[in-house]
């Protein structure tokens, strides 16, 4: 294969893109929307809430699933994931008077106080007080004690409140997928019966669709719509930025009245401009068919690089849904060894042949296939033949 400058590489690296660069189209609209915005005396612009074109198209019908849509109505804009998260924490926290969150091990979900917390990998976990937050087994269907069966795993959840806590709990919180964790799809049935459990004692189930969120799983605009669940709150940002600094977080008009017992404020949280981008990337998801997109060459690229898995013993798993992939390498696919060295020296002669793959999972051994969600079935084909060639070399 021939190699490639850094000019022409084609990048499945961050699921902060959703488009391949900062379209034209989008950053003209996203100046003479913030113009808009500006001169248009019936914005409210508080600093505290911002009710722009965004708002009424977060809580779309084109968006929600029905069930979503009767009871998710309040949006807060803040300016990462990581506030989001923090601040539906903090939500589910004052709603129902308790102070213990569960998550999953090998979870992402931030870097500040509670949600590093959250997190649950200790390459991620810096040494300071992370209080309240118990880690529920991982319903891995690759490296999980239960493989497949989602319900065994949820029993732990069960277990946790029972005796991990006084009965009660905050809340639940997860990702449909696991990002930073390797690209693990929860196992099927997991999501009903954890949330029923936390339910069923007053907690709030949140699902984290920073990564996962905006049409990237092809089959589904957010990815918890995968297990059929409703989540209580549901937090979002790399993707709807585009880049640009956005992030937020829905919930129910009931949840979200907690907010009104203090003043809740944010300087940048739905500032005009970022907003503008927030909308104008939603308009082109749409209008580009964006999330059909991401079924179609998603689906072309799984079955690729399945077919590849037979062709190397090194490749242990390959596992995700539409533009959310990842490879797992391993040197010994029964004790699944983690193969830590192999997947840098690959990832490495990937990049000098043109082509950026992520890194990720506990043991930095699986590659994280997350591009742009324009990116093309001639980009899969590539992206292929340049691992397939990596490996041919090894
Ligand atoms: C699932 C998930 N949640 C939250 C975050 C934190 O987002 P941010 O980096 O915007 O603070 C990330 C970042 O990678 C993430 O992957």
């Amino acid at each position: 294969m021939e190699r490639c400058s850094i000019y022409s590489m084609r990048t499945a690296v961050d699921t902060l893109m959703v488009l391949e660069v900062l379209l034209p189209c989008v950053a003209v609209i996203v100046i003479l929307m913030w113009l808009m915005q500006l001169s248009n005396k019936s914005t409210v612009y508080s600093t505290l809430l911002f009710f722009t074109s965004i708002m009424s198209l977060l809580i779309s019908p084109r968006l929600w699933p029905p069930k979503c849509l009767e009871i998710l109505k309040v949006v807060f804009f803040t300016n990462s994931g990581t506030e989001a998260n923090e601040l539906a924490l903090m939500i589910a926290r004052l709603y129902t008077g308790c102070q213990d969150i569960i998550s999953l091990r090998n979870a992402y979900h931030g870097n500040a106080a509670g949600t590093m917390g959250a997190t649950a990998q200790s390459i991620w976990k810096f040494n300071v007080i992370q209080s309240g937050v118990h880690h529920a087994l991982n319903p891995d269907p690759y490296r999980g004690v239960f493989g497949s069966d989602g319900e065994m795993y949820a029993k732990d959840v069960q277990d946790i409140i029972d005796y991990g806590t006084s009965g009660h709990v905050a809340g639940f919180i997860s990702e449909a997928i696991q990002g930073v964790g390797g690209i693990i799809e929860m196992a099927p049935d997991y999501l009903p019966a954890a949330y029923k459990s936390v339910k069923k004692v007053g907690g709030l189930c949140i699902a984290d669709e920073v990564q996962v969120g905006f049409g990237r799983t092809g089959s589904h605009f957010w990815g918890f719509e995968a297990q059929g669940v409703v989540p209580d709150i549901v937090t979002m940002a790399k993707g709807i930025g585009n880049g640009i600094p956005l992030g937020a977080v829905v919930t129910t008009p009931e949840i979200a009245e907690v907010l009104t017992r203090r003043c809740y404020f944010n300087t940048f949280g739905g500032n005009p401009l970022c907003t503008a981008a927030g909308l104008a990337v939603l308009k082109v998801i749409e209008k580009e068919n964006l999330q059909e997109n991401a079924l179609v060459v998603g689906s072309h690229l799984k079955k690729r690089l399945t077919e590849l898995k037979d062709k190397y013993e090194i490749i242990g798993d390959v596992r995700g849904r539409g533009l959310m992939l990842g490879v797992e390498l391993v040197t010994d696919r029964q004790r699944k060894t983690p193969a830590k060295a192999e997947t840098l020296h690959i990832m490495d002669q990937m990049k000098d042949l043109g082509v950026l793959v992520g890194k990720g999972g506990f043991y930095g051994n699986v590659f994280r296939i997350t591009p742009p969600l324009c990116f093309t079935k001639e980009d899969a084909d590539f992206l292929v033949d340049a691992m397939d060639y990596s490996m041919s070399k090894m």
